[in-house]
């Protein structure tokens, strides 16, 4: 029931037929845009644009159109023109985020020069699709300043299309207008929309306290989504479970567990992010009907720094995490406020933890390296950085949670060990090898 989901199909392909503008395209000199950009005093959304810009772009299937997708010029200076209409009060004449509305904001708006987005249906990090920001525009982001906007399709296209035209930091091409530099492809169009993530069918359709199970499993164990947000098991149960599970009890828990841990962003939003508390926080670009497949394409996704999950995880685990997460979700709404406070009592007052006895000490000393590891020297060890786009530690810092949480957690005590990695999800195990093929039997 989002507009978005309405409107998109129609848009997608309107992304694609740039055909629509061939007249103006003609009659738009100038070779592409590129990062000779004129920063004059005129703010850039009041300068008119004179040149078409080439911006990357997939087609409907997913496939990157090589060369990317020509806007002409008069369609971005409509867009231009919307821009100043709705959106300049906040993200500001130059796409600093620095309008006149944005003072005090938290999150603060979008900085567009840098050119970060944390919502789209594609791994963190990468840039979004047009399909993927006319969700976030239309929907909004809930319980931030960025309000839903009802902007009729075509004008979207176009403000899309112009909030790409903002020169880069200190005048450098933006991430929309990356170039190859060097090269047989020197001047040729670098930037990329990621790769979109999808919608897989729900495995878990019908067997949903299974999928809650599952889900809290993996958010507790393998894929360790505790250490940047809150736990949600007591020590006991939390260190009896990883002995079931990963056959090692888990007896060393970061400090605050129950709080989420700010993460360090200043580098892509200007401040740092407190991940959300799932049982109190709005969650910014999960839709009301449309939860679990939202929760399945930002887990996968990743938010900024929140790595990817895609991949590391199969689809049946992805699904389960957005089940849990849902299950905490509803725990926030009114009618469900008795089973929150119970839950959040049994954290509270919990029973003294009990380490469970070591393990008799073992004959190698292979098994002693892994034994005396934290969590965090356990993460750090596995470098697969390749497939997450987040690797900034989130540093137990004292700086001022970003987002509208609840009352701030007093900072961590700086922990004697260097903050932890993102969670890297535990690497699959390999399969158990089948054995060499059997000798083929004998006639
Ligand atoms: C009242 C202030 C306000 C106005 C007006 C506003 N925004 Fe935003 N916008 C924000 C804030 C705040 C954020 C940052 C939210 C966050 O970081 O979670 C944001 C974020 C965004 C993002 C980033 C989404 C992502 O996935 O990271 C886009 C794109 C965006 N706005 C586009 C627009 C467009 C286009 C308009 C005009 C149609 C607009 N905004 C109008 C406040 C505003
Ligand atoms: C490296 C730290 C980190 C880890 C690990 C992490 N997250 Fe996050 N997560 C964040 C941050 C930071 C945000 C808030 C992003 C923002 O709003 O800027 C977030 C936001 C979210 C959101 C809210 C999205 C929205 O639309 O508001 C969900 C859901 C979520 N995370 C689920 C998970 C799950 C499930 C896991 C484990 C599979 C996980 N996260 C692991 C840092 C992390």
């Amino acid at each position: 029931m989002n507009r978005s989901d309405k409107k998109m199909t129609h848009l997608q392909s309107g992304t694609r037929t740039t055909g629509a503008f061939a007249l103006a395209a003609a009659v738009a000199l100038a070779g592409l845009a590129g990062g000779c950009a004129d920063d004059g005093p005129q703010p850039w959304a009041l300068t008119k644009i004179t040149q078409d810009y080439t911006f990357p772009a997939r087609d409907a299937a997913g496939k990157v159109v090589k060369g990317g997708v020509v806007v002409p010029a008069a369609a971005l200076n409509r867009g231009r023109e919307a821009y100043v209409h709705y959106c300049y009060a906040c993200h500001g004449m130059d796409g600093d985020g620095k309008g006149p509305s944005s003072y005090g904001l938290r999150p603060p708006p979008r900085n567009f020069k840098k050119g970060n987005f944390k919502f789209g249906a594609v791994p963190a990090g990468k840039l979004p699709s047009d399909v993927d920001l006319a969700r976030i525009i239309w929907d909004g982001l809930h319980g931030t300043a960025m309000l839903p906007w009802d902007i009729p399709e075509q004008q979207l296209w176009e403000v899309i299309q112009f909030i790409k035209t903002f020169p880069g930091v200190d005048g450098k091409d933006n991430r929309w207008q990356q170039k190859f530099t060097r090269g047989k492809k020197k001047g040729q169009l670098k930037a990329k929309i990621g790769e979109p993530i999808k919608t897989t069918p729900d495995p878990w359709k019908g067997k949903s306290q299974a999928a809650i199970e599952k889900g809290e499993e993996l958010y507790h164990l393998k894929a360790q989504c505790w250490t940047c947000h809150a736990t949600y098991l007591t020590k006991q149960d939390f260190s009896d479970r990883s002995l079931a599970v990963d056959g090692k009890a888990k007896t060393t828990f970061r400090p605050n567990m129950y709080e989420s841990k700010l993460v360090e962003a200043k580098d892509l939003y200007g401040v740092d992010v407190l991940p959300p508390d799932f049982t109190i926080d709005k969650l910014r670009s999960i839709r009301r009907g449309n939860e679990l497949t939202d929760l399945h394409r930002l887990i996968s996704a990743g938010v900024g720094k929140m790595p990817a999950w895609t991949g590391a995880l199969s689809e049946s685990e992805l699904w389960a995490l957005a089940y849990y997460v849902r299950s905490l979700q509803l725990l926030g709404e009114p009618e469900n406020r008795a089973k929150r406070a119970a839950l959040w009592d049994k954290l509270e007052i919990q029973p003294k933890f009990v380490p469970p006895p070591p393990p008799p000490a073992p004959a190698t000393d292979e098994a002693d390296e892994d034994g005396d590891e934290g969590d965090e020297a356990a993460k750090k060890k596995a470098d697969d950085g390749e497939k997450k786009t987040a690797t900034a530690a989130a540093k137990p810092a004292p700086a001022k949670p970003a987002t509208p949480a609840k009352p701030a957690a007093p900072a961590a005590p700086a922990a004697p060990k260097t903050a932890a990695a993102p969670a890297e999800p535990a690497p699959a195990k390999p399969a158990a090898k089948p054995a060499a093929p059997a000798a083929p039997a004998a006639p």
